[in-house]
């Protein structure tokens, strides 16, 4: 098989990235988090002072994105999650960086994680995992990971901006975010990040 591309999916804080980003560097892939275009894409409109709902400025946003953006500092973050979230319902936006995305995976293979990666981008990538983890445990990750980067965030609204993006991700028309019919799906609601990764290891052998 040439090289293969791995695709990862799932909802915010589920492990999906730390998992994503271990499994390239075990399997000597490049990687790709999707999640950075979408949040490069809605940085940008609001330097524009646009509102990320806007979808003339948003796939302008998307379609003049350059790999530095990719590298801005302040892509995380409630402001820069909603920005994203936003920005990903819009059609022309996720037009706009599917070729990215497919240029990315199709030459070397790669390891790519985000929302709509086993469904959309690469539906035969031959390996997909779908990583997921309890709302109430995603929640208490995210909130963990805010308050070690100095944030000051009351756990109550940390659970409800994940709730309020997981339902925009999941019920927009476009590319919604779902587990693919053959997506393997790793629930890590009570696995350490040790533990996740050596269950997709599991799933990887023998299939590549
Ligand atoms: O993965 P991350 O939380 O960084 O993604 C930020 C947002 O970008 C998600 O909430 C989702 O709306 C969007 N996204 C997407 N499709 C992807 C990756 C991210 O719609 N493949």
């Amino acid at each position: 098989m040439s090289a293969p591309v791995i695709a990862v999916d799932g909802p915010a804080a589920a492990g999906k990235g730390t998992l994503a980003r271990r499994l390239a560097a075990h399997l000597g892939l490049p990687y790709l988090d999707t999640g950075l275009l979408y949040r490069a894409t809605g940085r940008r409109v609001l330097d524009a002072g646009a509102d990320p709902r806007d979808p003339g400025v948003a796939e302008e946003a998307a379609r003049t994105l350059r790999p530095t953006d990719l590298e801005r500092p302040d892509l995380r973050g409630p402001e820069a999650d909603a920005a994203a979230s936003a920005v990903a319902t819009q059609p022309g936006v996720r037009a706009a960086l599917l070729q990215w995305q497919r240029d990315f995976g199709r030459t070397h293979g790669a390891v790519l994680d985000g929302r709509d990666i086993g469904t959309v981008v690469f539906p035969d990538a031959p390996i997909k995992l779908f990583i997921t983890a309890s709302p109430e445990e995603r929640a208490r990750r995210r909130h963990l990971e805010l308050t070690a980067r100095g944030n000051t965030a009351d756990p109550a609204q940390v659970l409800a901006e994940l709730r309020a993006r997981d339902e925009q991700d999941a019920a927009r028309a476009v590319a919604p975010m779902k587990p693919a019919d053959d997506a393997v799906l790793i629930d890590t609601t009570t696995l350490d990040a040790d533990a996740a990764f050596a269950r997709a290891v599991e799933v990887v052998r023998g299939k590549i």
